[in-house]
């Protein structure tokens, strides 16, 4: 069983005051089901101190924005692997729309990052989805598919073991529109089909969350795809009552058959 997930990608929002108010306030109200579902906050850079400790060792795990595709020297402005493993990162948020959209990261960029992001022990959630143009054009999964097969190319079969990839269609970034239950299953299917297709096993256990405009009142119906193994929320995760109302519609996902499921770490190779 693959273990769902819940991230919160804060982006560019948060203050010193703000942030200590939302952690108190999630962390109270995510305690029925915390154990349930795993689940991660990425505040920018400059909060991941303070974040680490007001989430101490209550399960919830610390993540970052981006990181740097060198690995240390004269690169102003950027933040490496190291430096996130060392101020207790486990998932690493690579190739986000607006990182490639934004500051043009290219895919090989986006390959980079995800080499360092392994090299130091962390898990990568590598973001793919297509335009409102790619998807009118009907080039959805061929989008995704070129995204994926870089990393790929890159990193080899083996390092995608255990990373977690995000399906965040562009059109529903930030826009309050989000991809239908029946898009989101029907791309998350193909994803999964091209990984299990790249290696035996890999499809079945790497889990693809959606993001783009999910909120405690649409949760529940995104989530209720077995291809849907969580969420990567944008604008509701600065919400105490909406994020910790998304990670308890994800919760109810899990039967109590499954509730020891853990995420899969590796796969045979073919
Ligand atoms: P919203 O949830 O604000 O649409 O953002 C989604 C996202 O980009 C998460 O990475």
């Amino acid at each position: 069983m693959r273990k769902p997930i819940l991230i919160g990608n804060w982006k560019m929002n948060g203050s010193l005051h703000s942030n200590q108010a939302l952690i108190v306030r999630v962390l109270a109200r995510i305690r029925p089901f915390c154990k349930t579902i795993d689940m991660a906050i990425c505040p920018p850079f400059p909060y991941l101190f303070q974040v680490r400790d007001l989430l101490g060792y209550t399960g919830v795990a610390l993540g970052a924005q981006n990181v740097s595709c060198a690995t240390s020297g004269a690169h102003t402005g950027e933040v490496s692997a190291t430096m996130l493993a060392e101020m207790g990162c486990r998932y690493v948020l690579v190739g986000h729309s607006e990182r490639r959209s934004l500051y043009h990261e290219s895919d090989n960029d986006t390959a980079a990052r995800f080499r360092q992001i392994k090299a130091c022990g962390m898990v990568p959630v590598l973001c793919v989805g297509e335009t409102l143009k790619e998807r009118e054009q009907g080039r959805t999964e061929e989008v995704v598919e070129r995204q994926l097969r870089a990393v790929i190319d890159e990193n080899g079969m083996a390092a995608v073991a255990g990373c977690i990839v995000a399906y965040e269609p562009v059109w529903a970034i930030g826009t309050g529109r989000t991809a239908t239950p029946d898009q989101v299953n029907e791309t998350h299917r193909a994803i999964r089909q091209f990984l299990e297709n790249c290696a035996a096993g890999a499809g079945q256990s790497t889990r693809i969350v959606y993001g783009g405009s999910v909120n405690a009142a649409n949760a529940a119906e995104l989530f209720q795809s077995p291809e849907v193994d969580g969420g990567l929320v944008g604008g509701a995760s600065l919400k105490a009552d909406e994020f910790s109302g998304i990670g308890a519609a994800l919760a109810n996902t899990v039967t109590q058959t499954d509730s020891s499921c853990d995420a899969v770490d590796s796969f045979q190779m073919e």
